[in-house]
């Protein structure tokens, strides 16, 4: 298969970008790949929403970049910064004109919220169901552009450099160039080599790569893994953002249930078992403190008093208000059996963001040539040691439309891409021989489990070295068992998110090892101050 502009992935990165390029070159030909449906991705079970100036009165955007650069301790590239939030009210503009409806108040005013780490209100959301809102509107608009194919249930294993061709490729490998991919057809279930223009990495977060996160299950890392693989630069692997308030229950690992933020934002309050408001002993802001700040007090608290997790108590809330703002939080609860008028809904902190990823520039690049990356797979440079809430989708929507500007220019100025001397028809096909079908399954299963175990237990919201160090061990031998496996198994999505999440897994820790101080969503106890040396960790 051929193709001028290749997505990988459908959420709001992926969609905003080939809304974009497909519109700037109709007679191009767009094709987005995603892994299971089209509109299961992270961005669907985004709650909170979107943050950005609108309040021209109280906010401004200098507030906005302030609040995004303490969050981000002091790692933030305020050049990003000041990208993300001025041009970000245009692309919020833009969705909205593209039929996202965001939630208004009686005079017809966009309702804004509030979230942890925000001075202001500039939340802009649906209710608490803001990406499946978002995610709806972009495939509505996809579906009505003609030169765009959506292609489902097609896993992208590897991305095609000149490492295919023969040569050798190092990190230090000054013009490595993407050719495309190789993806595995789920339906035919053959390995299809797909050669593209213009690649974008649209592949989202990690989460999964943890015993208990918010994220779905198509949240493995695969791009940041698979770049890594073709030897582009990975940087700051180690913020991994835990979502203070995570819906606990009993004997349910995997996915979690998110209690937005914005619940706090309109007066949730976090108590310990003993009932206690424990957060105004840790930050002055209280329930409203940055969320690493809010998820380490939890942390603290849990194993103070040895439980497994928190109460948010809610009952002291206007309850008509709640069911309006957060219908499917109460229905949730409900159906669990926590009538939040009455009772306290038990919470404990979940895997739930990726700041670093793939490094990018200001026009979404990274280091591999005709390779883009945009949303929770990239590192831009935003979120510094965290991310502010909310600014997620802000910061995949003008990453997606600098990826657009800058691709569209290079696929027009040089009326096609200017290739390097590589003899593209040379691109082998994907081999087999030497493969044969799985024999046992539980080899995958039961490796993920251990790694899910081994990151959470080690790799958690505090580290310490003897904890790094150990799961290093643990991965190494993951590794060793599981490339074994790859070299003679037939591919399936099981076996590459598995051994994808063991490299973003090795990322994690190497980069965690990496960093000798605690800073932002990076704990250790071993180094419990900041270092006056500022640094990127670049792997
Ligand atoms: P995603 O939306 O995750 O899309 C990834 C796509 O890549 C999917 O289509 C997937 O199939 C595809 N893909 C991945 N690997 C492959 C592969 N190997 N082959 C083919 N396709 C592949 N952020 C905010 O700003 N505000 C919020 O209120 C908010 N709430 C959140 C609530 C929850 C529960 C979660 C989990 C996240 C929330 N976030 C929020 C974060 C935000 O939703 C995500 O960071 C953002 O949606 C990521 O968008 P994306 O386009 O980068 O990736
Ligand atoms: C939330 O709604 O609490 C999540 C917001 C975010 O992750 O930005």
């Amino acid at each position: 298969m051929q193709t001028d502009f290749l997505v990988i992935g459908s959420g709001i990165a992926g969609l905003t970008y080939a809304l974009k390029v497909a519109r700037a070159c109709p007679d191009k030909k767009v094709t987005i790949f995603t892994k299971t449906t089209s509109d299961e991705t992270n961005t669907k079970y985004a709650q909170g929403g979107i943050a950005g100036v609108w309040d021209n009165e109280n906010d401004s955007f200098e507030k906005h970049i302030e609040d995004t650069l303490i969050a981000g301790d002091g790692l933030c590239n305020e050049r990003t910064v000041e990208i993300v939030v001025k041009e970000g009210v245009e692309r919020i503009k833009e969705i909205i004109e593209w039929g996202a409806r965001f939630d208004k108040d009686q005079d017809g005013d966009y309702a804004l919220g509030k979230e942890g780490g925000h001075s202001e209100f500039r939340i802009l959301h649906h209710k608490d169901v803001t990406g499946r809102e978002m995610e709806r509107a972009l495939l509505e608009e996809i579906k009505r552009q003609p030169n765009i194919e959506v292609i489902t249930h097609c896993f992208v294993v590897d991305i095609i450099t000149q490492h295919h061709l023969g040569y050798l490729v190092t990190k230090s490998t000054p013009d490595i160039e993407c050719f495309g991919v190789y993806a595995l057809n789920l339906r035919t279930k053959k390995i299809e080599k797909i050669e593209s223009g213009i690649t974008l990495l649209a592949t989202g977060g990690n989460g999964q790569v943890y015993r208990t996160t918010t994220n779905p299950v198509i949240a493995t890392g695969d791009g940041v893994a698979m770049a890594y693989r073709a030897k582009g630069r990975i940087e700051n692997m180690e913020f991994i953002q835990f979502h203070p308030t995570a819906l606990y229950e009993a004997g349910v690992n995997g996915q979690a249930f998110l209690i937005t933020e914005a619940v706090r934002g309109d007066g949730g309050i976090l108590r310990n078992s003993d009932g206690e408001a424990f957060m105004e002993r840790y930050d002055e802001r209280k329930d409203l403190a940055p969320r690493d700040i809010v998820a380490r007090a939890i942390d603290n608290e849990m194993k103070r008093t040895g439980t497994e997790h928190v109460w948010l108590d809610c009952r002291h809330m206007d309850q008509e208000k709640f069911i309006h703002h957060f219908p499917n939080i109460h229905e949730k609860c409900l159906s669990i059996g926590i009538d939040v008028a009455k009772d306290m809904i038990p919470v404990a902190p979940a895997a739930h963001y990726s700041c670093g990823g793939i490094k990018t520039d200001e026009w979404a690049r990274t280091s591999i040539r005709h390779l883009y990356a945009a949303g929770e797979c990239a590192s831009t440079g935003l979120h510094g040691a965290n991310r502010l809430a909310s600014n997620s989708l802000l910061e995949a929507m003008v990453f997606a439309h600098r990826a657009y500007e800058d691709a569209v220019k290079k696929m027009k100025d040089t009326s096609g891409i200017e290739w390097g001397n590589w003899n593209r028809d040379a691109i082998p096909d994907w081999r087999t021989e030497g493969t044969t079908a799985p024999k046992e399954m539980i080899l995958i299963t039961q490796s993920l489990k251990e790694l899910q175990l081994l990151m959470s237990d080690y790799v958690g919201i505090v580290r310490t070295d003897t904890r790094l160090e150990r799961a290093m061990r643990r991965l190494d031998l993951l590794h060793e068992e599981t490339e074994d496996l790859y070299k003679t198994t037939e591919v399936s999505p099981q076996l590459c998110q598995l051994r994808n999440m063991i490299t973003v897994g090795y990322l994690i820790v190497k980069s965690a090892q990496f960093r000798h101080e605690s800073r932002g969503l990076h704990y250790n106890t071993d180094y419990p101050y900041k270092s006056e040396q500022v640094q990127n960790i670049v792997l």
